[in-house]
């Protein structure tokens, strides 16, 4: 294993499960001190322990990413464990289903609220504390929701729409203090909600839309993630990288051309 984050520390939200539980274990495994933080303490815990039982470096912590406090505390706990942290990935997220007309303004409230304010406030604190470190990697987790106007996604595709827009002018305003701001636009990801909520009709639409005829792994998306973070992106900044198998590189698709 190559030690592509060794010596820096990161923070990972939403870690508990899925993208983020993947890019918080990649991260660990290439060398990096990783803060996982979520809501769900217990399962950011469940996570860590795996970590550390596998000989990497880690801690987890309560967060809400909509309280400026509580994102305090996190960048607080991140520092008093490990030193302030170099990179953040703006991973937790959630979503809505619902056609236009039943969205409820309560829905699109709580879906900016978590995914772009959530967003703005942990990159503003986290962007503070790697102004005084010399520089610092942030990648924020986007969707391909953020691109195309797929059924029933006015809301999340709002906040996704926003959280793109957002990385481009964070990039800008952060560039002078050697801060990167990337995103990354998952297409349809194995995790485990949607393992349990998608229905086996919306399983076979997404094989069929999908070029590479599947759903992505959090480990796929976590690799992209990881290339964000590391050197090797280093005169890549403000961009948003689908990582959807194809999906909205695809316009018409007839079977077996
Ligand atoms: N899975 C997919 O198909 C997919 C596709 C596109 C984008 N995404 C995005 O990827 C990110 C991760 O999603 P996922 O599907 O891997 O996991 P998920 O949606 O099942 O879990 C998200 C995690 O974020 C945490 N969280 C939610 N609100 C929070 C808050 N206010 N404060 C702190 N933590 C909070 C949850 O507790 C959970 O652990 C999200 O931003 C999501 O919108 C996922």
């Amino acid at each position: 294993m190559t030690q592509r984050l060794a010596g820096k520390t990161a923070i990972v939200t939403g870690s508990g499960t899925g993208i983020g539980a993947a890019t918080a274990t990649l991260f660990a495994n290439e060398g990096a001190r990783v803060v996982l933080a979520d809501l769900d303490e217990a399962s950011a815990q469940a996570v860590c322990a795996d970590i550390v039982a596998g000989g990497g470096k880690a801690a987890a912590c309560h967060v809400d990413i909509r309280d400026a406090d509580r994102i305090e505390t996190m960048l607080a706990f991140a520092r008093e464990r490990f030193g302030p942290a170099h990179i953040l990935v703006n991973n937790a997220g959630m979503g809505a289903q619902k056609h236009f007309l039943e969205t409820p303004l309560e829905t699109l409230r709580a879906m900016l609220d978590t995914n772009v304010v959530g967003t703005f406030l942990c990159a503003q604190a986290a962007a503070r504390d790697m102004v005084e470190l010399g520089g610092g990697r942030i990648v924020n987790v986007a969707s391909h929701s953020g691109f195309l106007g797929s059924s029933g996604r006015a809301a999340y595709a709002a906040a996704k729409g926003g959280v793109i827009a957002m990385t481009r002018v964070m990039a800008v305003d952060l560039a002078q203090h050697n801060i990167a701001v990337n995103a990354v636009a998952p297409g349809p990801i194995d995790v485990p909600r949607s393992r349990s909520q998608h229905t086996e009709e919306r399983r076979t639409a997404w094989h069929r839309a999908v070029p590479l005829g599947r759903y992505g792994e959090p480990r796929e998306v976590a690799a992209v993630i990881l290339f964000l973070a590391s050197d090797e992106a280093s005169y890549v900044t403000g961009q948003t990288y689908p990582v959807d198998g194809g999906f909205t590189a695809a316009g018409l698709r007839v079977k077996q051309i």
